[in-house]
């Protein structure tokens, strides 16, 4: 672990508007920085940048957050990740915390896995650029299939030499162990001897989706029909073949920002998109897609393109891996290339544009991609034609969106000329039996209640959140304020005359959320709560960097989001903020009695409304009844306190 020294000291050389600035053109406004969105295509800036605040807010998006969730966001780092590179770029050494020896002995293991991985990565790709072997066979074949120099280079493609220990000579020579060249497959050790893996092959490192090398694919040069096309690393532990996709790490950004991905099947395919300008691309490595690769495709984008051959014979073998991806929400789409075209093929014979074209033209949604594929062969026979029916609306039952199934249904019955109520009363079996079988698991299975009265208890929700997330800003804003509060305590007191106390406003909340022993509802905006009343109690004040900086990002970003609430203004260059903000401050108890006053109006009407409930006919409800006239009483007496505030 990055010790808690090395991140506060990361923290503080970091700047928001420099770390950004590496990624996205940031013009000055105001006491703000802004830009174009690097999330999002757009014509006009909404992107900002807060040197002051030191945070940044994208309004097409929503995101925002520091320097470290900048990074997150659009690199795509883990925390750690994160850390490690802004320690690079100011120059902080990392100082690792105790680690039992056992943690120690497994990282250091990894890391001298990813080393070996690394150097062999610089070898090959030296080799095939240098050496006078590695240029006549290795890089003349690159050339040969088209590839340019910034391809190979960006790829870092390589060479093995035709040498049995070429590699392994080297790296034993350089100081790596033999033990960490065999245990990532680079060299095979046998009783007499040993040898390089990749001989006499080209070579393709595998990169991890933060760039380290996770092994390598070998293709063979040879014709020969008994040496296998492909040498693979094995798995290791750093490389999980069913965990990565090949190219994701230079696809990542693309993936994003172009919010779709294509999936191929080869190395080759992936590096001729880019050499013609589709980036978003990625390569499932001539196996079936697994979970794990889809959930790393969904951190990115919510769709996929699946791209087969021409003449490709695996596409109903991987039908049902596509099942996978509609159980994951992901919107999924099929796209064929002409006879005798592979996606590498078909790249490297058209221009750019037309390839973009043909890529946006040819995408047909899967289920109708399905559906008219398997018809060809049902259709003149009628018991292939009902398992076929059965077969499409289990993929379409895979889909967790309640509209799009519908729209499917309709699209089916279409295509295959029946009637809509079959097939939904097929989605209905199929729904009862999942029911059956997850509710043999867990023994009360409740009934679902109407949907009239699940959405008004979801806007109450909602109207609470509101008025929560409005008591964290305040806290945020003006916490650390002192100001002048109407005493409303004393109901003897003449409505017209107002007592005035003064308090910090912090205080004044917390003391009015614990007089009612209020609760958060949104659990975040409870976490927040609480940390603010911890740091008020520690240190008397409340430091909104903390929270900027909070390693839970989650907190990073609903502070950041409420900080930038109001420089949505600024990106239309409005005038009036100097305005606003003597407005605001006169303004705030106000604020709080407002906001207190509603949280107490929702948690009044939620008591009222659940005893209501829980009136039954043939009771008698006395106790129940008396409560509702407490509550109703309370309510009233409340209204009453507003209006001597007002
Ligand atoms: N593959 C493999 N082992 C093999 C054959 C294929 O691992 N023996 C994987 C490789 O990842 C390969 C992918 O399946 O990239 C697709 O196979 P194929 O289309 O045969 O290879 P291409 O990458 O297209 O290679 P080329 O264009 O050079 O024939
Ligand atoms: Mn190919």
């Amino acid at each position: 672990m990055i010790s808690r020294n090395t991140i506060d000291r990361v923290f503080e050389a970091a700047r928001v508007e420099e770390v950004i600035g590496e990624f996205v053109q940031l013009k000055k406004a105001g006491s703000n920085f802004k830009g174009l969105s690097p999330f999002s295509d757009e014509k006009s800036p909404s992107f900002m940048v807060s040197p002051v605040k030191q945070i940044w807010k994208d309004f097409s998006t929503g995101k925002g957050g520091n320097a470290i969730s900048f990074l997150m966001e659009h690199e795509h780092y883990s925390y750690p990740e994160a850390i490690r590179f802004l320690a690079k770029k100011y120059n902080i050494e990392i100082e690792e915390t105790e680690q039992t020896d056992e943690q120690k002995e497994k990282a250091s293991e990894r890391e001298s896995l990813y080393l070996v991985s690394e150097f062999a990565r610089d070898y090959y790709h030296d080799i095939l650029l240098n050496h006078p072997k590695g240029k006549a066979i290795g890089l003349s074949y690159f050339k040969e299939r088209g590839f340019t120099d910034e391809t190979i280079k960006k790829f870092e493609l390589g060479y093995g030499l035709d040498d049995w220990s070429a590699f392994t000579d080297e790296a034993l020579k350089k100081g790596y162990e033999l033990d960490f060249l065999e245990k990532t497959g680079l060299t095979i050790v046998n009783e007499t001897r040993k040898f390089d893996r990749f001989k006499s092959r080209v070579l393709f490192p595998i990169h991890s989706m933060s760039g380290r090398i996770l092994g390598f694919g070998g293709r063979t040069l040879s014709t020969e029909k008994k040496i296998a096309k492909y040498l693979n690393s094995p798995e290791s532990d750093i490389y999980h073949k069913s965990k990565i996709l090949y190219g994701i790490y230079h696809a990542k950004q693309s993936i994003a920002k172009e919010d779709n991905c294509f999936l191929v099947e080869g190395y080759t395919d992936v590096i001729s998109f880019h050499q013609n300008g589709v980036a978003n691309v990625v390569a499932s490595s001539g196996t079936a897609l697994t979970s794990d690769q889809i959930r790393l495709v969904s951190r990115l984008t919510q769709n996929i393109t699946i791209l087969f051959d021409g003449d490709a014979a695996g596409i109903r073998a991987s039908l049902r891996g596509i099942d996978l991806i509609l159980e994951q929400g992901m919107n999924v789409k099929v796209l064929m290339f002409p006879d005798g075209d592979d996606p590498d093929s078909f790249s490297k014979r058209v221009s750019t544009d037309e390839l973009k074209d043909y890529l946006a033209k040819n995408a047909q949604d899967f289920i109708n991609f399905k559906v008219s594929l398997l018809m060809e062969e049902a259709k003149n026979d009628p018991i292939k034609k009902a398992g076929l029916i059965r077969d499409i609306v289990v993929s379409i039952s895979k889909i967790p969106d309640r509209i799009q199934k519908e729209v499917y249904i309709q699209e089916c019955a279409r295509i295959m000329q029946i009637s809509e109520a079959v097939l939904f009363s097929e989605l209905a079996q199929i729904f009862k039996k999942t029911q059956r079988e997850a509710s043999k698991s867990s023994t009360q299975a409740r009934p679902t209640a109407p949907v009239l009265e699940k959405t008004s208890q979801l806007e109450k929700v909602n109207e609470l959140e509101k008025y929560e997330r409005e008591i964290i800003k305040i806290l945020l804003l003006y916490g650390n304020k002192s100001t002048d509060f109407i005493d409303v305590s004393d109901e003897t007191i003449d409505a017209k005359k107002k007592e005035f106390y003064t308090n910090l406003v912090a205080k004044e909340i917390y003391l009015e959320l614990q007089e009612d022993e209020m609760e958060f509802s949104n659990e975040l905006f409870r976490k927040v709560y609480y940390n603010i009343i911890n740091q008020l109690n520690q240190e008397e004040n409340i430091s909104i960097d903390a929270f900027i900086n909070h390693q839970n990002v989650e907190i990073a970003t609903l502070v950041t989001n409420i900080l930038m609430d109001d420089e949505k203004y600024a990106l239309s260059d409005w005038k009036r903020r100097d305005i606003f903000v003597k407005d605001v401050e006169l303004e705030i108890p106000k604020m709080v009695t407002d906001t207190i006053f509603n949280l107490r109006r929702i948690l009044i009407d939620q008591k009222i409304s659940s005893l209501s409930k829980d009136i039954k006919i043939e009771d008698n409800n006395d106790t129940i009844l008396s409560e509702i006239i407490d509550y109703t009483n309370l309510k009233k007496k409340l209204f009453t306190q507003l209006n001597r505030v007002i």
